[in-house]
């Protein structure tokens, strides 16, 4: 004990708040005792206290601050207003997580996987309707989303493109956002400039999700990656603290890389390694970001093999070539190319392969090469299908029902697959 006895004993009864006699009669000793070692050392009537009774002490006043710190954190209120924007409902950027709440995200993402996994049902947003207006290609971000409002009981209404779109007729992102507010409970908005998402934002009080807004942010993908990541971990045994990230690709235009880093760095002591072809390297505002939390490493190279070596996961990505201004390159040079062969030499034999999808499977593109679907390390589509239930999650929070959901659940009335996808047998038993 570095403070004397007296000391100890005083500051355990102010911390639990405790008279002297609750205190006594909390760790189990007579009054008389208690009093007799709070006496200053060297009195007469002093004694020693056991060694068993201080360790005693020491643990409850550890287990009631980590109470305090679980009643803070509910006394904080709703998830939704922890994460607010502007004082809104609206998931525009991962800056708005900390790690306690983007923790709280991924519980309640856990609670969605009976639905996620069709087994159950809820209705708990029945007669919402969400509007999803992508003014940019999709097929996964627009659908999961969808799919998500539907299997939480809402129903959806979709626009795609600019050219069906009163956006071709000129109508401000200001008009449009008010406009769709009168009709909707929910948005959802996918748009090619950057900023752009904020903007519909500032024009409504619904809750609003970036589904990714040009080159800036894609929040949902980050945190579908985030879960991705924690889920295959704890089937590993591995922590995220402390663990290698290779991110490989167009560093510089893919939102979703943009802001899987910023997410990631609410963890400690992470290394990242950046490998992507010249001209394509991550933004330097997005890397002093990291490099200002967290204890984290960062190095950058161009060579595949050095940069994967150690990693435990790799992410890849597709060369954004709709963002290109004045960059030439048509697609990854063949010895960029995530390959079965690059992954054996180099990778360890536990690292997971993540890409947030869709990959160029044009040949000349050589991006993530499809030598490695049957390999269990390759997790896409195991990612792919945690859109869904962090998906739900996300409105569940934004629309303040993630407390009805575990009683709303019912026993689905068909019966899905036991597994969707042809090669979902290998798996089987991961989780
Ligand atoms: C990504 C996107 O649109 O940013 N896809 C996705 O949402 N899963 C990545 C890409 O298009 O390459």
């Amino acid at each position: 004990m570095s403070v004397s006895q007296q000391v100890f004993l005083r500051d355990a009864m102010r911390r639990l708040n405790l008279t002297r006699d609750v205190f006594a009669a909390r760790i189990g000793v007579k009054r008389r005792a208690l009093d007799t070692w709070l006496l200053p050392e060297g009195s007469q009537e002093f004694r020693g206290m056991p060694e068993v009774v201080q360790r005693f002490v020491t643990e409850i006043v550890e287990n009631e601050a980590l109470l305090a710190k679980y009643a803070q954190n509910s006394q904080g209120g709703p998830l939704r207003d922890r994460i607010a924007r502007d004082g809104k409902h609206q998931l525009i950027s991962v800056e708005q997580f900390t790690r306690d709440s983007v923790e709280e995200l991924v519980r309640i993402a856990d609670m969605m996987q009976p639905i996620a996994r069709r087994q159950k049902v809820s209705r708990v947003l029945e007669g919402a309707v969400l509007g999803n207006l992508f003014f940019e290609a999709s097929t996964r971000t627009r659908v999961s989303f969808g799919a998500a409002f539907c299997r939480l009981g809402g129903s959806v209404c979709d626009t795609t493109g600019f050219t069906f779109s009163s956006m071709a007729k000129g109508e401000s992102i200001y008009d449009t956002s008010r406009v769709m507010s009168g009709y909707v409970d929910a948005m959802v908005i996918r748009h090619p400039e950057q900023g752009s998402v904020a903007e519909f934002a500032a024009a409504t009080n619904i809750p609003v999700v970036n589904g990714g807004d040009g080159a800036g942010e894609h929040p949902s993908q980050a945190l579908l990656d985030l879960y991705t990541i924690l889920t295959e971990f704890s089937r590993l045994g591995k922590l995220l603290d402390g663990a290698h990230i290779a991110i490989t690709g167009d560093l510089k235009y893919g939102r979703t890389v943009h802001s899987l880093m910023k997410m990631l760095s609410l963890y400690r002591g992470l290394k990242f390694t950046l490998i992507s072809p010249p001209g394509l390297e991550m933004p330097t505002d997005i890397i002093e970001y990291v490099a200002a939390r967290g204890n984290h490493v960062i190095e950058q190279t161009n060579s595949m093999g050095e940069g994967l070596k150690g990693a435990d996961v790799i992410y890849a990505t597709r060369v954004q070539k709709e963002r290109f201004s004045d960059e030439q390159l048509e697609g990854y040079s063949a010895d960029f190319q995530i390959n079965k062969a690059l992954i054996d030499q180099y990778a360890k034999e536990d690292v997971i392969i993540m890409h947030p999808l869709p990959r160029d499977s044009r040949e000349d593109a050589h991006d993530l090469s499809v030598d490695l679907n049957a390999d269990s390390r390759l997790a896409i589509f195991r990612q792919a299908d945690n859109g869904i239930p962090v998906r739900m999650a996300i409105f569940a929070v934004l629309l303040g029902v993630e407390n009805l959901v575990q009683h709303s659940m019912r026993d689905v009335t068909w019966s899905p697959p036991s597994h969707i996808g042809p090669e979902d047998a290998v798996f089987h038993g991961m989780y």
